[in-house]
């Protein structure tokens, strides 16, 4: 069972999520209801996945009750704007095959074009329609969030960034914890890539008798952030959920600290999305 932490509007999220960035639409359903089999019970997806469909299949087929479930999804860059953002919302709902989302959220800021504000109005109306149970941001910057509080009236219940050891975000952390946005890591695992295999990574795996991935999940969980780790193997995915009978010290989480290097494997969200 993974335990949830509660959004700023009262709504249950479970703290570990099954990410499906990257996982083609035709693979997406069988990845789904493996994850849900296994015990997850919440979802990351997005419209520019590509694989709305294979998740909705992946919910139907698991045969996991709705109002057991948690799922998230994003308004892309091309359908930012009020009417847009509304009419990318009903296609995503459609693609899902579901009634409502549990979390809908607008995937990049695109500061240079200057329509989040109003992309974040049509969610308020979905917020407000009962459509979403509770909406956020992802790769929002410090001063995106700060004009968005300014302007709008519905504080994002949680603001998506990129997040790993190598990349910790201590400002936007310290941000979203005064304003009460819960702090949601993507990448969690940096991608696979290299922090699977650095020395102090490996050395706490080894003393938990755990993999250096389920260590990385347990830093995260142990920050009180909610990750949504990705994988398309059944036995990785089974592997990422295994990170709830330990804990890291006080030892290993300095180890952990010393590891920010300040450096993006993915998006700068200052720049990205500026080309549409
Ligand atoms: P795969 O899908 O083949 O399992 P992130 O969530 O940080 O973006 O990381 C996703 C990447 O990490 C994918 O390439 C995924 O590959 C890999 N990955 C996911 N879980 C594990 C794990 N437990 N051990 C090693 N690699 C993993």
């Amino acid at each position: 069972q993974v335990p949830s932490i509660t959004l700023n509007n009262g709504v249950a999220m479970p703290q570990l999520g099954y990410g499906v960035w990257q996982i083609p639409d035709d693979e997406t359903a069988s990845t789904v209801a493996t994850a849900l089999e296994a015990g997850y019970r919440s979802v990351d997806t997005a419209a520019v996945y590509g694989n709305e469909k294979g998740t909705g299949r992946g919910i139907a087929r698991s045969g996991v009750p709705r109002e057991e479930l948690f799922v998230t999804t994003k308004v892309w860059n091309s359908d930012q704007g009020y009417d847009a953002t509304l009419r990318a919302f009903d296609a995503s709902l459609d693609r899902l095959g579901l009634e409502h989302v549990d979390l809908y959220l607008i995937h990049w800021p695109m500061p240079s074009h200057d329509r989040y504000i109003d992309t974040w109005r049509a969610l308020e109306k979905i917020l407000a329609d009962g459509r979403s149970r509770a909406i956020g941001v992802c790769n929002f910057r410090p001063q995106d969030l700060e004009r968005l509080l300014a302007e709008t009236d519905v504080v994002p219940a949680v603001n998506q960034i990129e997040l790993h050891p190598q990349f910790q975000q201590a400002e936007l952390r310290a941000l979203h914890e005064r304003h009460s946005i819960v702090t949601e890591s993507w990448s969690p695992l940096g991608q696979g890539r290299g922090l699977l295999e650095v020395p102090a990574v490996v050395a706490v795996a080894r003393k938990h008798g755990r993999t250096p991935a389920q260590v990385v999940l347990r830093w995260h969980l142990q920050l009180g952030l909610v990750t949504i780790p990705k994988s398309a193997n059944p036995s990785r995915i089974r592997e990422n959920l295994e990170v709830f009978g330990f804990e890291l010290d006080t030892e290993d989480l300095a180890a952990f600290a010393a590891l920010d290097e300040g450096r993006r494997l993915g998006f700068d969200p200052s720049t990205f999305g500026g080309t549409i």
